[in-house]
């Protein structure tokens, strides 16, 4: 039988209350470590933990506040003793036209989509220590690819793939890989809500939906060892939306 691939590693799972970050807590709880789940949703973290077992955390925190993540990290520091693993997958999306986004507005989505995955990604280079770690960061094909009244989150996810490289760069002399997920349509409230979708401008074939638990299982390679000489790259997990004209 294969072994656990994160036996005694611990793991921190942004935004992991539901949806996406769930299932990637899930599976990394499943493949044998211990999860952090932080998100701005205290309860439904705790919840969602709670139904892990016992080397289950639930926590919390707004990614966007620098002081809320160290406090974080420090919570998971606490209570597992070391800290291998963080997938900053919080996220959230807006829709407005480029005419209308305030500077309050575009600051609402940076804060949570970049700045969020950037104050855990410093948390790293502080608290991963000499064995060194993964960070995964969960982008979006929008990074790539995108439709009308998201520039915010566009940006943003953009943003990550770039952070990541700047991230897999000064993380080398450290052992810290760092990678990018790009998931396309994956089946949560966040890809039924979204009023492209529900006004039909953006039409989703059904053979283009994947499932949080194909995103948890990308999400598991890049974080194991089986990628120890994958960092700096970016994974579409698109079911091959990006890759059709
Ligand atoms: N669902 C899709 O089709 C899809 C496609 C591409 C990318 N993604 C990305 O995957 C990630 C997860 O998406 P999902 O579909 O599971 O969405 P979701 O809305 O179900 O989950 C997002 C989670 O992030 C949490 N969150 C929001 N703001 C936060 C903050 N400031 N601090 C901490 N937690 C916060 C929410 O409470 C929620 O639990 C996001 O980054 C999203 O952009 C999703």
């Amino acid at each position: 039988m294969m072994e656990a691939r994160f036996k005694d590693r611990v793991a921190i799972i942004t935004g992991g209350a539901g949806g996406i970050g769930a299932a990637i807590a899930a599976r990394l709880r499943a493949e044998g470590a211990a999860a952090l789940i932080a998100d701005l949703d205290s309860a439904a973290a705790q919840a969602t933990a709670g139904k892990m077992g016992g080397a289950a955390l639930g926590f919390g925190c707004d990614v966007g506040a620098e002081d809320q993540v160290a406090a974080c990290v420090q919570a998971a520091l606490d209570r597992f003793g070391r800290l291998d693993i963080i997938v900053n997958n919080a996220g959230l999306m807006s829709f407005k036209t480029l005419a209308e986004w305030s500077g309050d507005d575009w600051m609402k989505v940076l804060r949570v989509d970049l700045l969020g995955a950037a104050f855990f990604t410093k948390q790293a280079f502080l608290h991963f220590g000499s064995k060194g770690g993964a960070i995964v960061n969960i982008a979006s094909v929008h990074a790539m690819e995108t439709s009308a009244n998201a520039a915010p989150y566009a940006a943003a996810k953009a943003a990550m793939l770039s952070l990541t490289r700047s991230t897999a760069i000064e993380g080398r002399d450290v052992a810290i890989r760092a990678n990018a997920v790009l998931p396309g349509a994956i089946d949560t409230p966040m890809l039924w809500n979204n009023p492209n979708v529900k006004s039909g401008a953006e039409t989703i074939d059904k053979r283009d939906v994947g499932t949080p638990a194909n995103i948890a299982a990308a999400v598991a390679f890049l974080a194991s060892d089986d990628a120890a000489f994958i960092t700096g790259a970016s994974l579409a997990v698109d079911g091959g939306r990006l890759a059709r004209l």
